[in-house]
């Protein structure tokens, strides 16, 4: 089987390397890949938004799947191409894509199907957005209505911070588009936990719950990232929560959307929250998380390629997934003054070396091969992931191996799944 991959993070790399292990995979394409995924298959010089393109290729080459990792060619619409093509490909359509590029489309159908989350309203103008502040407690929420690259959720703790964040978004328009509606919600309490699950339309079958760092610093200070760390299991949720989540939030969703006709196919991700009254989500995201998947997929018993062709062909009623039980833990190596600016071109060491140990696996995600020598090209440089028997000394495997690994500025959190207060 031909493989096309999209994407170029640390997420892709993982994807890539747990789809390598399927006896059916003859091949694997990355577009455009990264120094990881290189390793692995053959990297192809396509920039994940250029569908066209994308779809140029997938014909040209006869692949036989797709898989797509970042949300904007999902929201873009690729699927619906690739499947007008007769290809087949790993995700949801562009309509059902709306519950990771649209919140307002997202919690409409929460609300309509009785999925726990935040009360909320929308917004489509800057005064009548600031007049409702008059008549709320603080804090809120404020949130763009599409997608911002995580940075459209503003969280305020007073009238003041409320005003500047509708302005920012509606008046300013520092998220463009994204900002000409937003949702003013509830402010919630609680440990984050993420929860994916694969849904062929019907059957939903849910992967490890993980939990993601998003902070830049220790002890979740600094700004907001694309996830610096991330672990599992978690133990948030025990094995009764967790199953009482997936028929409170999953199923009603995958089951409402199908008698409407419309089959959710792919990975679906609740962010949610574990508040005082029981978990509410966040956001739904239509695809695998970064750094999650660093953490869910080393611990996935099984063929990916194939868990992904039942799918898409709505045969994962005849699936069943086992799970490795040993913890798994993702530190994420970043260029120094991520996630502002940042040098680019640092050489990379130590790589092999911290390889070495058992164990311990290594994903790309902002790094290029020139001359011979591997080095930094992005904000989020690598994973280092380590699996193990209990989460502590899991902790320790993977800042063995982070201590082994160098280049100039490196930055990264010392705390991943201290969350967990090592009741794993
Ligand atoms: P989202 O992109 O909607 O997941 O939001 C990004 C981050 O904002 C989440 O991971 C939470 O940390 C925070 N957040 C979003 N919605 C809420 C809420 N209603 N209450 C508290 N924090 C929230
Ligand atoms: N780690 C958060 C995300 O992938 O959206």
């Amino acid at each position: 089987m031909k493989v096309l991959v999209v994407g170029s993070g640390a997420r892709e790399h993982c994807l890539v390397d747990k789809l390598s292990q399927s006896s059916k995979v003859d091949i694997i394409y990355s577009a455009p890949g990264n120094g990881g995924t290189a390793q692995l298959g053959k990297n192809v010089d396509i920039k994940a938004d250029d569908l066209e393109s994308l779809l140029e290729f997938a014909l040209n080459k006869k692949i036989d799947l797709t898989v797509v990792g970042p949300e904007i060619p999902l929201a873009k619409g690729i699927v619906d191409k690739f499947k007008d093509q007769g290809l087949k490909i790993f995700g949801p359509n562009k309509e059902l894509a709306k519950l990771e590029s649209s919140k307002i489309f997202a919690k409409k159908l929460m609300q309509k199907y009785n999925i726990p989350t935040a009360d909320f309203e929308v917004f489509n103008q800057p005064d009548l957005a600031k007049k409702h502040l008059e008549k709320r407690e603080f804090p809120v929420v404020i949130k763009a209505d599409g997608l911002a690259a995580g940075k459209g959720v503003i969280i305020c703790k007073d009238r003041k911070e409320a005003d500047a964040a509708i302005e920012t978004i509606m008046i300013d328009k520092k998220f463009g588009g994204a900002g000409d509606k937003i949702i003013i919600e509830d402010c919630l309490f609680g440990q984050e936990l993420s929860v994916l699950a694969f849904s062929d339309g019907e059957t939903v079958i849910p992967l490890v719950g993980s939990q993601d760092h998003k902070r830049a610093f220790d002890n979740d200070q600094g700004p907001n990232t694309g996830g610096m760390g991330a672990y599992a299991p978690t133990p948030l949720l025990d094995k009764q929560g967790f199953n009482q989540l997936i028929d409170l939030v999953f199923r009603p969703l995958v089951a409402g959307l199908n008698k409407e006709n419309k089959k959710y196919k792919g990975i679906l991700y609740a962010g949610l929250m574990i508040t005082n009254s029981g978990p509410s989500v966040l956001e739904f995201n239509v695809r695998f998380g970064d750094p999650e998947a660093q953490v869910v997929l080393p611990k996935l018993k099984g063929d990916l390629a194939e868990i992904m062709l039942k799918t898409v062909d709505g045969k994962l009623k005849e699936t069943k997934i086992e799970w490795d039980k040993r913890a798994c833990v993702c530190v994420v190596l970043a260029s120094g003054g991520y996630p502002g600016k940042y040098e680019k071109g640092k050489e990379i060491k130590g790589i092999e070396v911290a390889k070495e140990q058992k164990d311990i696996l290594i994903y790309h995600a902002g790094t290029k091969e020139k001359d011979d020598k591997l080095l930094t090209s992005g904000g989020r440089v690598l994973s280092v992931v380590a699996l193990g028997d209990k989460l502590k000394e899991t902790k320790d495997k993977v800042y063995q191996a982070v201590n082994k690994i160098s280049f100039e500025g490196m930055q990264y959190r010392t705390d991943i799944s201290n969350k967990a207060k090592f009741k794993i």
